[in-house]
Parts: C-alpha cells; structure tokens; sequence
C-alpha cells in the first residue's frame, strides 16, 4: 500500500529509456494530468536507467533523472512500480526477477522474457506478493491481455488467432500488392527500417511465437512451454504462392493459432488439448483478418459465451506501445492504492490438465504447390501416394500460361494431419517427374 502521505502520488523507475521508455515518459508527459484526474493518482518518473547517459535520444529526458544503476532504483523505497523496457532475457531478467522479490509491482514490454521465463515469473511474483504486468508484450497498442485477462474472463476460448507480426503482415502485404518477391520486400523492408538487419526473429515466426505463447498460456490457465510450439515463418512463400491463392480467392497471413479440441481420453482421465502453432496461412479473401493490412496487427478470439470478437490496431512503434504500459501503470497504481496487487492474478496456473498438441497431430487443409514435369501420367502418380496415406485432394489446378519443362501445379488437400502430410510430401519429392522443393502451405477458413 502507498504511504499515507504518497497516496495521490505513485513514482515509478523506468528501466529503458530508448523507442519504449522514451514513449512513455512522453506521453507521461502529455498525458500524465489527464491519467491523475482519471485515476485519482498522479503518475511521477522519478528515474530512468539507460546505458550510456551522454547518448542523444528521439526524445529528451532530463539529464537529472537519468542514471545506470537499476539497483539503486529497486531499493529506493520512494520508488514504488518498476518498468522494465530494456529487453533481452539476461539484464531484464535479472532486474525484473530483483525487483518482484522486493515486492514491487514491475510492468514490462518484454515478449521474449515474457515467453521464456513467464511461469518463474509469475510463480516469483505470487510468492512476494505482488504483480507482473505486461500489456504491452503482446501487440503493441492493442489491449488483448487485459481483454483476455479481464474483460471476456466468463469465456472459455475456443479459438483465438493473431496477426501479431507487423514485418511480415508488412511483407505478405506488399508481396501481394505488387507481385514481388519476398527477398525483394524483405530488402526494401530493411532499408525502410520495416525489418532488422538480422530479420529471422520475425520472419521465421519467433516473435509471433513469443506472442501466441503468451494469449494461448494466458486463454488456456496453464503455461505454454516456447518448445511445444509449432513454428514456420514466411520465407518459402513465392510471389506465384500468392498469385495463385489470390485466384483461388485466398490471402496469405502468417497466423498465431490457439485452438481448443475435444479432449484427449488418457489413462490419467481426460486432458484439454489445444493447438498452439504459427504459420502463414491461406484465408478466405473476405475474411476481416484477411484484410489486415501493413504493419497493422489483429487478434480474432472467439469466446463460447461471447462469440467471435475483434482487437485491431498498431502492434508495435514508440506511441502505440507506450499506450499500453500506460496501461498498466494504471493497473499497477490502482492496485497499489487499493492495497490489491495480485487483483487481477496472473492466470497462467488454474489448468493442471492442459496439453499442447504435438506438431504431428495439427490437423489442417493444404495448398500444395509442386514443380512437375508436363507429362502424361504425373497428376496419377502423386495422387496415388496421397490415396495411399488416405490424403484427399479437393481439386487440382494447372495455371495456364506456364510453358517449358517444368510447371506449376497446386493441389488443395482435405484435412489431413501433419504427420500424413510430412510422409505423403517425401515420397512426393522422390518422384522423377517433380521438381524442386514443394512448397506447403495451410488453408484456415476459421471455423
Ligand atoms: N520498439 C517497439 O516497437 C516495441 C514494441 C513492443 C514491445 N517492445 C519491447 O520493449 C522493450 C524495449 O524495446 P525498445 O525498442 O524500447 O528498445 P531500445 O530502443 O533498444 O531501448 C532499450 C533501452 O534500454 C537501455 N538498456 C539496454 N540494456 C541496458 C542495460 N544493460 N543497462 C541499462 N540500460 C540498458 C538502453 O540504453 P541506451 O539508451 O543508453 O542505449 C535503452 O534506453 C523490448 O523488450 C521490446 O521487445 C518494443
């Protein structure tokens, strides 16, 4: 509880003062008077810990308040909320683990941290009696922890999918828009500063992982080990993959996936089983999330109380971020005052039974798209080897327009597991008259 004579006012420590931590001590700044008359509590930055203090910054903090001792911070007794926007999982780990265990309400931005080490965390935050918030960890400006948290709590959900990866929904978006490439995108991306130089975080799906592991162990009570999911980004998708979904009347996004199954029967009584998975995907082109577009983000989650309910908005930059750690600087204020901090418990611990399913049991359609030899007899030889693993095709197309030994042809396939699919697409390959590496990607129409 704040002391007596704080009670209108709670100082927080910023650990991080670069795109985040600059964000919020601006719009502390600009919106700081509105937040106190909202909250009844006036929201002070006492200090910012940063590495180098001679460094120019985007936005100016006062020489005074900056320093590089983060400990000095946690042990400040004037200090009552820590925010960690380092990043990393090693120095963030150590300040957020310092400060939980000196009972401080932290608020963090950290998805990595967040997906690695939640479940200490959580535990570490329970057992000092304080709380860890991280709005801001999962899509940027968009709300979706406290939606998940909170507002749809009397809601089992069913089904939650995310575009919470605005480089490659920026990517897909272009690719689509005009007809490139994805190394051609991905290098304009890099030059406009849509990419990192190092680009496989978000490309090959890590970061969507972090983020779809973290809705999925918050919508599910029980924590999702980053292992247990399956990931695939968006590099082996073709400018004619795109062209030929777009015929079909599909758009490619790359989707984080949470489903929630039947249960599995087990010897030790049933288990829920959910999907947990990031992959880019064909979705029908009408469908609102197919119509994501740039660097935006969106979160579909289908309650069974509620139905189907739509987060949309900036998933990440200084102003959109900074939204939602001000956020929870609310929470955490109000919490304080109210001498409440684990009121909204962290939720990752009330399902003992859960169950990730395994890579080999995703259950799925297909687009396949194989190189082939224009030859009579080619179609009957992979369809057998489909039949053969009992793998049904729902239609075949040979585009027009191609010409020369090789050519393109897509099959959409029925729901056939991972597992079926994987045996089917090596024996496929082996066959003389098809060329190069298929390309396989996911139909998800959302039901
Ligand atoms: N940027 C976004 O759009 C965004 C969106 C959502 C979530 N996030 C998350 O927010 C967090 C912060 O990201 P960011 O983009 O703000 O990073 P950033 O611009 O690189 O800023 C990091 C800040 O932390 C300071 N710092 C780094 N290591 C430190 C250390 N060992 N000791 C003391 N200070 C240290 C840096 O000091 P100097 O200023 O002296 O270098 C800088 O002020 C990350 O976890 C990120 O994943 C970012």
């Amino acid at each position: 509880m704040l002391s007596a004579p704080m009670q209108q006012q709670v100082n927080i420590g910023l650990i991080g003062g670069g795109t985040v931590g600059g964000g919020v001590y601006k719009a502390l700044q600009a919106n700081g008077a509105l937040m106190a008359s909202r909250l009844g509590i006036k929201i002070s930055v006492t200090k910012v810990v940063v590495r180098e203090i001679k460094k120019s910054r985007p936005v100016h903090i006062p020489a005074a308040l900056l320093t590089t001792d983060f400990h000095a911070l946690i042990h400040d007794p004037e200090i009552h909320i820590i925010v960690e926007l380092i990043g990393g999982t090693t120095t963030a780990r150590s300040v957020v683990e310092a400060a939980l265990k000196a009972g401080k309400p932290v608020v963090t931005a950290n998805k990595a941290l967040i997906s690695k080490h939640g479940e200490t965390l959580f535990a570490l935050a329970k057992a000092n009696k304080t709380n860890l918030y991280y709005e801001a960890s999962v899509a940027g400006g968009i709300p979706i922890i406290k939606v998940l948290r909170e507002s749809l709590i009397g809601n089992r959900v069913v089904r939650l999918y995310g575009i919470v990866n605005g480089t490659c929904n920026y990517i897909l978006t272009r690719m689509k828009a005009e007809g490139a490439e994805f190394m051609d995108v991905l290098a304009d991306a890099q030059r406009l500063g849509y990419a990192e130089a190092e680009p496989s975080l978000d490309v090959d799906g890590h970061d969507a992982a972090h983020k779809t592991g973290i809705l999925a162990s918050l919508a599910h009570g029980f924590w999702i080990n980053p292992q247990d999911i399956y990931v695939e980004g968006i590099r082996h998708i073709g400018k004619l993959d795109i062209q030929f979904a777009t015929q079909l009347g599909y758009t490619i996004k790359l989707l984080g996936i949470v489903k929630c199954l039947p249960s599995l029967k087990k010897s030790k009584g049933p288990r829920q089983a959910i999907q947990v998975s990031v992959y880019p995907a064909l979705l029908p082109k009408d469908h609102v999330m197919a119509n994501v577009s740039g660097v935006y983000n969106a979160v579909l989650v289908r309650g069974d109380i509620v139905g189907d309910t739509l987060y949309y908005g900036r998933g990440a930059g200084q102003d959109a971020t900074a939204s939602s750690v001000l956020s929870d600087l609310a929470d955490a204020a109000l919490d304080l005052k109210c001498s409440s901090r684990d009121r909204v418990p962290a939720f990752v611990d009330h399902e003992k039974n859960g169950k990730v399913l395994s890579t080999g049991e995703l259950v799925t359609r297909y687009y396949l798209r194989l190189g082939v030899s224009d030859r009579p007899g080619t179609l009957a030889s992979i369809a057998t080897i489909l039949a053969r693993l009992n793998i049904g095709i729902s239609s075949v197309i040979q585009p027009e327009g191609h010409e020369g030994a090789t050519v393109p042809l897509i099959l959409m396939i029925h729901d056939a597991s991972n597992a079926s699919m994987q045996k089917a697409l090596k024996q496929i390959e082996k066959l003389p008259v098809v060329k190069g590496a298929p390309v396989l990607i996911r139909v998800e129409d959302f039901e």
